[in-house]
């Protein structure tokens, strides 16, 4: 067990918060590292017996009195993630021209009618063209002269728009929508996108030949910062590669004692005034002046 005063012997903490504020995107983006699992574990006062963690099998015993197992439904009600080889996607389908019913209905007034976005949002649709489709990446991602970078542009697996869909929009309904619903709004906003007929019937027969069409099907990659990468090229110094480059480590990480804090790298500071006149007046307020070094 580790105490307080000793957590440095058991795991690193390392909190990183990298704040993109993506200049002319109007799309703000946050990494988080996450501590390792193990700083995360709760631990009993005294020094629970050595066994390995079998879950479900022999937890209750182990931390007897706290909690209890979680049920089947329970797990099935948070076990929905649909992972890129369709693991996980439940039956059903729809067709783009309903779709576009649900849309109009449910979607369109943050996200624009053809998806180009309102006020607000970052488009979702726009950017890909037929020529991206037969190559499977998309040519304009790395385009600067380019002003935005949609989520078409982006996508690269299927499973990503559809599992968004379902667990989070509508933005002010989230869950409410049908598995036939969510089929029909992805094959509505990949005609939209021009990758799909506006006849077309999304269903779980034929998810893998439309993720063959995706435009970034092959253009996925993680080794670019938030803050453009080498992709793009450095900006105001910004480090080439990844922004979170935090290594697991279980022992004797560091020398002293933890900093666990988090700061506005110094490419990103100056872009966007000084942040912290823009904050509320409201309640206790922190904030740096950002306009300089
Ligand atoms: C009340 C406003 C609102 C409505 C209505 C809404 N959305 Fe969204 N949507 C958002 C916001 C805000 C985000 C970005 C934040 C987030 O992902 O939680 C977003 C993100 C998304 C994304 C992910 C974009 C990306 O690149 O990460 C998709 C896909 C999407 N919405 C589809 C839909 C669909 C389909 C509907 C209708 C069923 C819908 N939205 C309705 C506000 C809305």
């Amino acid at each position: 067990m580790c105490s307080w005063r000793e957590r440095w012997r058991c795991a690193s903490v390392t909190l990183t918060l990298a704040l993109a504020l993506a200049a002319g995107l109007g799309a703000a983006a946050g990494a988080f590292a996450q501590p390792p699992a193990a700083a995360m574990k709760v631990a009993p006062a005294t020094a629970a017996p050595k066994r390995a963690a079998k879950p479900e099998a022999g937890l209750e015993a182990t931390f007897e009195g706290i909690g209890r197992a979680a049920t089947a439904a329970e797990l099935a009600a948070w076990d929905i993630d649909v992972r890129p080889d369709f693991k996980g996607l439940p039956p059903g389908r729809g067709s783009a021209a309903r779709g576009q019913v649900l849309w109009d209905a449910k979607c369109a007034n943050c996200h624009g009618v053809f998806g180009e976005s309102n006020e607000f949002f970052a488009p979702l649709v726009g950017g890909t063209t037929d020529a991206d489709i037969a190559l499977g990446r998309v040519t304009r991602l790395t385009d600067e002269a380019y002003p935005a970078r949609t989520t078409m542009m982006k996508l690269a697996h299927l499973s990503t728009l559809w599992d968004t869909i379902r667990r989070a929009m509508p933005w002010d309904a989230p869950k409410s929508l049908s598995d036939d619903d969510v089929y029909a709004l992805t094959a509505y906003l990949l005609h939209l996108a021009g990758v799909l007929p506006e006849t077309f019937v999304l269903g779980e027969h034929n998810v893998r030949q439309v993720q063959q069409r995706l435009p970034n099907r092959d253009g996925l990659t993680t080794q670019h910062g938030l803050w453009p990468g080498t992709g793009i090229g450095p900006l105001r110094g910004a480090p080439r590669g990844p922004d979170v480059r935090a290594r697991a480590c279980m022992t004797r990480c560091l020398p002293g004692e933890p900093h666990v804090a988090s700061s506005l790298p110094a490419h990103a500071r100056g872009l966007h005034g000084n942040l912290a006149e823009q904050n509320r007046r409201v309640g206790a307020q922190r904030g740096i002046d950002t306009r300089g070094p």
